[in-house]
């Protein structure tokens, strides 16, 4: 049995319920976010409770809890579920109970849920992942809303084709990010990733701060014409770390295979996460401010 918090108190899994009428059960309007830990640490807590609040201020809802007390909420629910050994956290805020059942009114309520964090099959990143396009996107990208229409879709799409993963492309032939993930690729000896209209992914700026050592970065736009220049692909996500594709649609990444590139990256973030984990580095990231918050976030080390 997993302990949940919701609105104030420890509960357990099955006892875990919210009103029928809240806005994110009517309207999906809510906000999210998603980190794991990495011997029991919540890894970069402050950057995804700091992506919260953003996305929050994005869509227009009110958040009631500063960052710090969230960041509190979260550890002690993380603490409360010792057998789950390393844990997966979802931080969900509601738009709440509204009296037209539309417009917010600043009832939201906090959920933390933790999960055992799973693990994926280890043939995904030693022979690589197959990843799908979709003519598809999401409303205001940088936001992580609960209204995920779009990635659900996307998902049940890749899987039927034996993909893990469902690219975004817009109507220019931009590929912007992936249903759940950030995405990069080589071309030449550069590394590029997408800047714009994608969500700002916390293993996405990791990444970028660790390759700086090893390789040129460059973030800007990339097209579907450009794939079949690509060397290296891979994608990035708290629940995935570094993914590597070598495959997009039915077109081979150059000859097929996981590449040196990618492999080094993999190593040096999961070098990072075990050390992060312990508490013996912390690379500074960007934080995504928000305007009021950035007096009060206070934030301490996760
Ligand atoms: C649309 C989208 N892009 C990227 C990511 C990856 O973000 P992170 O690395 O912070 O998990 C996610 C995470 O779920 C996502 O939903």
């Amino acid at each position: 049995m997993d302990t949940y918090y919701i609105d104030g108190q420890f509960v357990d899994d099955d006892k875990a319920f919210i009103s029928a009428n809240d806005i994110i059960v009517l309207r999906g309007f809510g906000v999210f976010d998603f980190l794991v830990t990495y011997h029991r640490r919540p890894f970069h807590l402050e950057e995804h409770v700091g992506r919260l609040q953003n996305s929050a201020a994005r869509i227009g809802l009110h958040i009631r809890h500063t960052t710090t007390e969230i960041c509190q909420i979260v550890r002690e629910t993380v603490s409360r579920n010792p057998h789950q050994g390393e844990s997966a956290i979802r931080i969900v805020y509601t738009g709440g109970i509204s009296s037209d059942g539309l417009t917010p009114e600043g009832r939201g309520i906090l959920m933390v849920m933790v999960a055992q964090r799973p693990d994926l099959p280890p043939r995904l990143y030693t022979e690589g992942a197959k990843v799908i396009t979709v003519d598809a996107g999401r409303f205001l990208p940088a936001a992580k809303s609960t209204c995920y229409l779009s990635a659900v879709h996307a998902t049940q799409a890749a899987k039927n084709q034996g993909a893990v993963e469902a690219l975004y492309v817009d109507r220019e032939n931009r590929i912007l990010e992936g249903a759940t993930t950030n995405f990069f690729c080589f071309i030449d000896d550069r590394l590029i990733t997408p800047r714009q209209d994608v969500l700002s992914g916390v293993t996405r700026s990791v990444i970028m701060e660790l390759a700086k050592g090893f390789f040129d970065l460059e973030e800007k736009e990339i097209r579907m014409c450009e794939v079949p220049r690509m060397r290296e692909v891979f994608i990035t996500a708290s629940n995935k770390e570094v993914m590597p594709v070598v495959m997009i649609n039915d077109l081979p990444i150059a000859d097929g295979r996981v590449g040196w590139r990618v492999r080094k990256i993999m190593e040096a973030f999961s070098d990072y996460a075990d050390s992060y984990g312990q508490g013996k580095s912390r690379l500074p990231l960007p934080r995504l401010l928000i305007e009021g918050e950035a007096g009060k976030s206070g934030a301490t080390g996760s």
